[in-house]
């Protein structure tokens, strides 16, 4: 079998994974004399012309691509680091808590640091705990080294001595290993490595593993021997491909049809109940409850905003939606008559995980959805469904925030179904509605094109306001942070009726103001808060579903299907959703990458 040059296969991943995080990359390699180390800030494209990354011979790298927690990015707090004598070289996702205090201890056995990064201690811990010998001594060095970080971590590490080997662990930050033929691979997320396997190890928190070129060994917290389950994953190559798109953000945008149709698969079948063979929900346990919480960071949470009205007004349990990093640490009002649902993409987001953890201990009964198969979360969680909505690589969430509150409608409707308390004529037609969404989904998205023309006169605009009532709040709320998180445009937005409560001051000539009107309950009193604003000098865009709308004091009026307000966020997100992605690529930014922003946020 030939053996593959390290460099472009590690540039190559680091691509697929700059999206995690952007501001430095590097890569280590173990070469005939000694570990190579070629890194530098700014984006992954600069390693390319590095001198040196096209003679690298060795087989064994590891690479990183960074987002800064600890000192500013720069050549010196990039990763990989290596330990004083370069014998160690690490890369390290995570944050290290107690790591000035590890930084004073290995500076009083005469270690020196070069760096303002928590990793550089890693490297030289290892150090410290290393004696020379067999391959165990490398991994008990690892692990006594592990066993004083506090903190979050997945790390690989090579040793000069031991050129055919590479020691990696995790504890609360993603890992995966990818088994091929001849050739094994380690990444963070699996995108990075799915044109190489479509075979994969997860690792559980302080689960050590011990690669070759062709064998991998798994080790317990005590250094026991352990057997592993290969995991086969249905995501192809092409899924986290851009695939002839400009960008992954509008590709994914475009994907809505195929994505939500995947969501909903074969959970709805005529005459027969909804099915969610995840769940074991029975009537006695829905009735027991006495509370929803629905937590999420994010788009998440404001697909978990739409989805708290189905669950409520179908189940009729109070569902209450909370921000992950707030709800660990108030104290929630949650025991084992709780329902603690975690929404989230990745399944790695630190907040949210650190969420589900407390309500486990509360006692609460735990439902993970997220999109990516063995995620963290999902190894945590007591159940978990996943959204199916296919690889999402643009850091802007666009359709897995739609596969989202599809599926919260779905698990509405079956909450519904199982507690028997609605009229079944009522809930077949909400599921025709979620049938009926890939059609209106695609007709959307070609009315929404048309909102270019008014990207072009907003993109230099400095401020621009969302409104809405209702599940149309909830979808200016999600409209608002598409713009401001790819365009840099700062943006709020409010519930029509709060805005004459203070807000109304910041209205004056000019301003743009994004009116959502689709819940028919509530479209007149968004119209009249409309003109508050249209009478004070705003310019006014409007998504709305009511053909019949006098439309005639707006700026610009995009009209879109019509759907009950449960799922009507599934259509009108699309046309926020491009009108943002219109307006930053007007501005000429990156919109996949977006400043200071990271697809996963595995810190805290
Ligand atoms: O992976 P998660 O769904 O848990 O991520 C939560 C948020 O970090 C994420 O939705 C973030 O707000 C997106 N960048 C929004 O587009």
């Amino acid at each position: 079998m030939v053996l593959r040059k390290p460099g472009p296969i590690l540039v190559n991943g680091l691509i697929r994974l700059e999206y995690r995080g952007y501001d430095s990359a590097g890569i280590s390699t173990i070469e005939k004399n000694g570990i190579s180390l070629i890194k530098d800030k700014g984006r992954v494209k600069n390693l390319e012309s590095q001198a040196g990354l096209k003679e690298l011979e060795g087989t064994i790298g590891i690479a990183h691509t960074r987002w800064a927690t600890h000192g500013k990015p720069s050549k010196e707090n990039s990763h990989p680091h290596m330990d004083n004598s370069k014998t160690f070289s690490v890369v390290h996702n995570g944050i290290i808590e107690n790591f000035e205090a590890l930084r004073e201890r290995l500076k009083g056995y005469g270690y020196k640091f070069y760096s303002d990064t928590d990793t550089e201690t890693i490297p030289n811990l290892i150090h410290h705990y290393y004696k020379k010998g067999g391959i165990e001594n490398f991994l008990k060095a690892v692990h006594d080294a592990c066993m004083d970080l506090k903190g979050s971590f997945a790390i690989e590490v090579i040793c000069s001595d031991f050129p055919d080997n590479m020691i990696v662990v995790r504890k609360d930050s993603p890992l995966v290993i990818g088994k091929a033929e001849g050739e094994n691979y380690l990444s963070s997320d699996i995108p990075a490595i799915l044109s190489f396997t479509r075979n994969f190890y997860l690792l559980n928190d302080y689960e050590f593993a011990v690669l070759s070129r062709d064998n991998i060994d798994f080790y317990s917290k005590d250094l026991e021997p352990i057997e592993k389950e290969v995991q086969a994953i249905e995501w192809n190559a092409v899924g986290a491909d851009k695939n002839g798109y400009e960008d992954y953000m509008l590709k994914e945008i475009y994907e809505q049809a195929t994505s939500t149709r995947e969501t909903v698969g074969a959970r709805f079948q005529t005459g027969k109940q909804t099915s969610f063979d995840e769940l074991n929900f029975t009537k006695e346990y829905l009735s027991s409850l006495n509370r929803i919480y629905i937590v999420a960071c994010g788009t998440a949470m404001h697909a978990g905003l739409a989805g708290k009205i189905a669950i409520e007004k179908l189940s009729k349990i109070p569902t209450e939606v909370d921000i992950a990093s707030e709800f660990r640490y108030r104290d929630p009002l949650v025991d084992e008559k709780t329902l603690c649902i975690f929404l989230t993409q990745s399944g790695e987001t630190a907040d949210t995980i650190a969420a589900l953890k407390l309500s486990k201990e509360k006692g609460a009964k735990t439902l993970a959805i997220s999109n990516v198969i063995g995620s963290s979360i999902t190894r945590e969680a007591d159940l978990t469904i996943y959204t199916h909505a296919g690889p999402e690589i643009a850091v802007a969430s666009t359709k897995a925030y739609t596969s989202q509150v599809v599926l919260m409608n779905v698990l509405a409707i079956y909450m519904a179904e199982v507690l028997e308390n609605n009229d079944q004529k009522y809930l077949d037609s909400l599921k025709q509605d979620i049938l009926d969404l890939p059609e209106k989904v695609e007709e959307t998205l070609k009315v929404s094109e048309s909102l270019k023309g008014f990207a072009r006169q907003v993109f230099q605009e400095k401020d621009v306001f969302y409104l809405g009532r209702g599940v149309d709040y909830a979808i200016a709320t999600e409209g608002c942070l598409k713009l401001k998180e790819i365009s840099y445009i700062h943006s709020e937005s409010y519930a029509g009726g709060e805005l004459k409560h203070g807000t109304i001051a910041l209205i004056e000539k000019g301003i743009t103001v994004v009116g959502v009107l689709t819940d028919k309950e509530l479209i007149k009193k968004t119209v009249s808060n409309l003109q508050e604003v249209i009478t004070r000098g705003a310019k006014t865009l409007i998504i709305t579903s009511d053909k019949d709308l006098d439309t005639s004091s707006f700026d610009v009026v995009l009209t879109i299907p019509e759907t009950n307000s449960f799922i009507s966020p599934v259509i009108s997100v699309i046309p926020l959703q491009l009108f943002a992605y219109y307006v930053a690529k007007e501005k000429g930014l990156d919109v996949d990458k977006p400043r200071n922003l990271a697809k996963s946020v595995t810190v805290e």
